[in-house]
């Protein structure tokens, strides 16, 4: 069932790259969605330029001013609500997001990474993957559970090491393929078809059925 206008908060903590593709895919009529609220752990995040430059509202709420990640997770919960925000859109937020944050949110929340998780966890996943001399690697996106980078998986992209690959040339083609299937798969959650069972998640659509991998991805 499609829906207008799925209200969002985008976390963030740094460039803003996958910000942007969500900005750009909103402004180009391809995602059907509105960023209510911008959140950074970082005053300093270029991320926040983006926001000034689109018109999008920005809070900076950093951890180091709470006494503890509990206090810290009101906090966020309070501005997200506030907000209005239905889907929480982790791109690139540099903290482990509080267990009560997550619970508040439970199945709302979503991160990209840049692996084919369960591979290359934790930070600098495409030099890990470059230095482990994988010949496939990519991107994932999934839902956000207590344990890092393990949450249900929603959608994947492959992306090929080359043999002239750098980490720094292989971070850029998988950095392409994240401003590609992020945007569609928010898309999926203001469309209403993201359907979670257990460790699965699927996408239900008329045109190609419910499939945990869907072909619309290579054309979003
Ligand atoms: C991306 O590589 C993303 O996969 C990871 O952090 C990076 C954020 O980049 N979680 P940007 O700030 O969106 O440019």
């Amino acid at each position: 069932m499609k829906r207008d206008k799925l209200p969002i908060a985008v976390f963030v903590s740094g460039r803003g790259t996958n910000l942007q593709s969500i900005i750009d895919a909103i402004e180009a009529g391809r995602l059907d969605a509105e960023i209510r609220l911008v959140v950074s752990n970082r005053s300093k995040a270029p991320a926040l330029q983006r926001c000034e430059r689109h018109g999008i509202p920005y809070e900076v709420i950093p951890s180091k001013k709470f006494e503890t990640p509990e206090k810290w997770g009101e906090a966020l919960i309070e501005a997200v609500k506030r907000s209005g925000a239905e889907l929480v859109v982790l791109a690139g937020f540099m903290k482990v997001v509080p267990a009560n944050f997550i619970e508040a949110f439970k199945n709302r929340i979503v991160n990209i990474h840049p692996s084919l998780l369960p591979a290359f966890k934790g930070l600098e996943a495409q030099r890990q993957a470059f230095d482990y001399g994988v010949k496939l690697t990519g991107c994932t996106v999934h839902l956000v559970t207590p344990e890092l980078d393990s949450g249900p998986i929603i959608a994947q992209a492959v992306v090929p090491v080359l043999p002239n690959d750098t980490p720094e040339t292989l971070a850029a083609r998988i950095l392409e393929h994240e401003h590609r299937i992020y945007p569609q798969v928010v898309q999926w959650f203001a469309e209403g078809r993201v359907r979670v069972d257990g460790n699965k998640v699927w996408v239900d659509g008329a045109r190609y059925g419910t499939l945990p991998f869907n072909p619309e991805l290579e054309k979003f």
